[in-house]
């Protein structure tokens, strides 16, 4: 797949737009807001210059990625003779149902259509295509340009041949594809997610600790052994010489006693709402949005510079 269609250039939008661009392929990027996907083709280029900032990418590299970028005039000249598609409009299924049908209208029939969707099921995004066999969800992580997870996840009618393609394409882009078996909403990284963040909005509501203290809980402890193995084999470890199954028999009950005293919210209480944004400004204010992000990029671009060390 050489030529790559972006639908929808929001946030996300862009930075894949970046990413594929900076892996040598030729981007088409569209959006139904003109404003929008002219502002992601200024996005990425000022991505792909951040990325020669970082010495991921040369000058020269960044210099050609610019090339493959290109704003599509409408849907159909996005969609023309197009291999793959990388759809990132708003979460919300009856605008995916309307996008899948223009796709269907002007991509041919080999094109692949992946969806960037957080959480929702592509059984019910493709049922409304004549070729569903085509269709799956591709969730990245954000930025999508620095981050290399990527969540593949079937619906019922999706082919394992599309599963296996798609698989290939981002392992030769030097992504690290998760495949999921079955799909539920939020697929793995964000139901982990959802569960990390009900406990820091409940630790919040119950007045244990700040926000900048519950953040710096994750950040300056789990997180840091995140960036290099999951809960599964940090337990492994964690039980010494007996492994796994020694930390499961003597530290299990205590987890089962957290878990007791745990909130299992299924809607966020407005207290939690109101606590969790006016406890975020506080610290958000030492810098303004933009440069919290470029503060963020430049040491996930140091992280995974470490992480990719031999051996
Ligand atoms: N924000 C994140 O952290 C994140 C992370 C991973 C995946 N995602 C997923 O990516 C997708 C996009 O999220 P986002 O955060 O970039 O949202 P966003 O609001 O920044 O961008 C969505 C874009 O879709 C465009 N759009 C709406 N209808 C359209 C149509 N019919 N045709 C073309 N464009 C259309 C909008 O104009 C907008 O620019 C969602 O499915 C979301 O779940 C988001």
């Amino acid at each position: 797949m050489q030529e790559i269609g972006i639908l929808g250039a929001g946030l996300i939008g862009a930075s894949w737009a970046t990413f594929f661009a900076a892996q040598g392929l030729k981007v088409r990027i569209f959006d139904v807001d003109d404003t929008v996907k002219q502002q992601a083709w200024e996005q990425s280029v000022r991505n792909l210059q951040r990325l020669a900032d970082l010495e991921l990418l040369t000058r020269e590299d960044a210099a050609t990625a610019e090339g493959k970028l290109k704003v599509a005039a409408s849907l159909a000249e996005l969609l023309t003779d197009i291999e793959y598609v990388q759809e990132s409009v708003i979460e919300d299924y009856a605008i995916k149902a309307d996008v899948y049908r223009q796709f269907e209208q002007h991509a041919p029939e080999r094109a692949i259509l992946a969806s960037s969707s957080s959480g929702l099921l592509m059984t019910r995004m493709q049922a409304v295509m004549q070729h569903p066999e085509r269709a799956l969800i591709a969730h990245p992580f954000n930025p999508p340009h620095l981050i290399p997870l990527v969540e593949l996840v079937p619906g019922e009618q999706t082919a394992v041949e599309t599963m296996e393609t798609v698989k290939a394409f981002f392992l030769g882009l030097g992504k690290h594809p998760v495949v999921l078996n079955k799909e539920v909403p939020g697929h793995i990284a964000n139901r982990l997610a959802a569960a990390v963040w009900r406990e820091s909005l409940a630790l919040l509501d119950a007045g244990v600790a700040s926000v900048e203290d519950i953040d710096a809980a994750l950040c300056q402890g789990p997180g840091l052994r995140w960036a290099l193995m999951g809960q599964h084999l940090i337990y492994e470890l964690g039980g010494g010489a007996g492994g796994y199954q020694k930390f499961i028999d003597t530290i299990g009950a205590s987890f089962e006693a957290y878990w007791e005293d745990m909130e299992c919210w299924s809607s966020i209480p407005e207290s939690a709402k109101q606590k969790a944004v006016s406890g975020t400004q506080d610290y958000l204010n030492q810098k303004s949005p933009g440069e919290w992000a470029a503060w963020r990029d430049e040491k996930l671009a140091r992280i995974q510079q470490i992480l990719h060390e031999e051996p």
